[in-house]
């Protein structure tokens, strides 16, 4: 990269292989969600999955709709991962259900199978039994996703698996997504494979598919005039966007690759100087290392932002928990605030784009090791 260049927390990299099939989609003339490369992306991603796969315009859009599929009412209870993005659990928000928050483990950051276990139980006591449960796989670190659905599965839960930031982590050598009930992949800007925006929905059946994509083409009913029995929604994506998303994903292992030595590096790097602490990949676990992030000793992340700030670096704070958040604070939390606070308040996620080179890892070190 050009010495001035900025250096981006995890920039697109699109190569001729993707032009050359945005070029070949529009030239085709299909355009609209239909076209050979809806049909490519799509076979791709359920051979990958082995189940069965929706496109649609957004990581957000395929969990509303996996949680229409699980048909959630109004006042239903859903269990939900604490610490993540708030796309994780706006969609239990828009369908009026109840999330119930679910605090993260010390081990790989994600929900913990006791929180759980504590939570379903106190929920039971006063009468409540949880319909669903979504949980995030963070930063593309695999949850103990056996203790889950064993959990699950002994109080008859639904699991969607918030995959979004996974695409590329294994559990037991199951790709994540397809272990829980549902699953979804986000294709936004900064994921490891991007088609701008976009996602998918994974679903274990023909059945769950042909509804989940009735609902996203705007519920219409199969017959030769316009008629709707039900709300529907415009979740599909297109295909000049599969065609970036096909491109992309005959990459996927190489960027993967690419971005655990990113991690690696950081991670030999910065122990030498300081006490960090960082996600722990657990046996029968691979992490596509998303984004590399570490907790550092107090206040030591935010000097390293702005110090990289000014050096045209971006790099970005943890999640803040959404129990933290005031559109989430009427809900209830299992879990350790303490922990969860430290990640967000102690940590910070480091440049990782496949496409940064040693050159700007070196100068990246080099700057936090001539200044701080
Ligand atoms: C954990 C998590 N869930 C859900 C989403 C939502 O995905 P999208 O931005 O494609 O709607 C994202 C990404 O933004 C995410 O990181």
């Amino acid at each position: 990269m050009n010495k001035n260049t900025k250096i981006y927390l995890s920039p697109p990299n699109i190569d001729h292989s993707e032009i050359e099939n945005v070029v070949q989609a529009l030239k085709s003339g299909w355009i609209s969600p239909f076209g050979s490369y809806t049909i490519d992306f799509t076979n791709k991603l359920s051979k990958y999955f082995k189940k069965n796969i929706l496109l649609t315009n957004s990581g957000t859009s395929s969990i509303h709709l996996a949680l229409k599929v699980t048909e959630i009412k109004e006042g239903d209870y859903v269990l939900c991962s604490n610490f993540t993005f708030a796309a994780t659990a706006f969609p239990i928000l828009y369908e009026k259900a109840i999330p119930v928050f679910i605090g993260s483990e010390k081990e790989t950051w994600n929900m913990s199978p006791e929180f759980l276990h504590s939570a379903i139980e106190d929920l039971n006591r006063k009468g409540i039994k949880p319909k669903v449960l979504i949980i995030a796989h963070i930063y593309g670190m695999p949850a103990q996703l056996d203790k889950i659905i064993d959990i699950c599965k002994d109080n008859n839960i639904i699991i969607i698996e918030d995959a979004a930031e996974a695409l590329g982590s294994f559990y037991y050598n199951k790709p994540l997504g397809s272990m829980g009930n549902y699953g979804i992949i986000s294709f936004n800007g900064n994921k490891i494979i991007t088609t701008s925006q976009g996602g998918a929905l994974i679903l274990p059946n023909k059945k769950s598919y042909i509804y989940a994509e009735k609902l996203a083409f705007q519920a219409k009913e199969k017959v030769d005039y316009y008629k709707h029995n039900e709300l529907g929604y415009n979740y599909s994506t297109s295909n000049i966007l599969a065609a970036l998303g096909s491109a992309q994903f005959d990459k996927l292992e190489k960027k993967v690759k690419r971005r655990r030595l990113i991690f690696d590096y950081y991670l030999s790097n910065l122990e030498k100087r300081f006490t960090i602490d960082y996600q722990k990949e657990l046996n029968h676990s691979f992490s596509n290392r998303w984004l590399s992030s570490f907790i550092f000793p107090t206040s030591l992340n935010k000097k390293i932002k702005s110090l990289l700030d000014k050096n045209n670096i971006e790099s970005r704070f943890l999640w803040n928990p959404l129990n933290n958040h005031k559109v989430f604070k009427n809900f209830s939390y299992y879990g350790d605030s303490f922990f969860e606070n430290r990640l967000f308040k102690n940590g910070l996620c480091l440049p990782s784009g496949d496409n940064l080179n040693d050159e700007d890892l070196n100068k990246i070190i080099t700057i936090i090791d001539k200044n701080i």
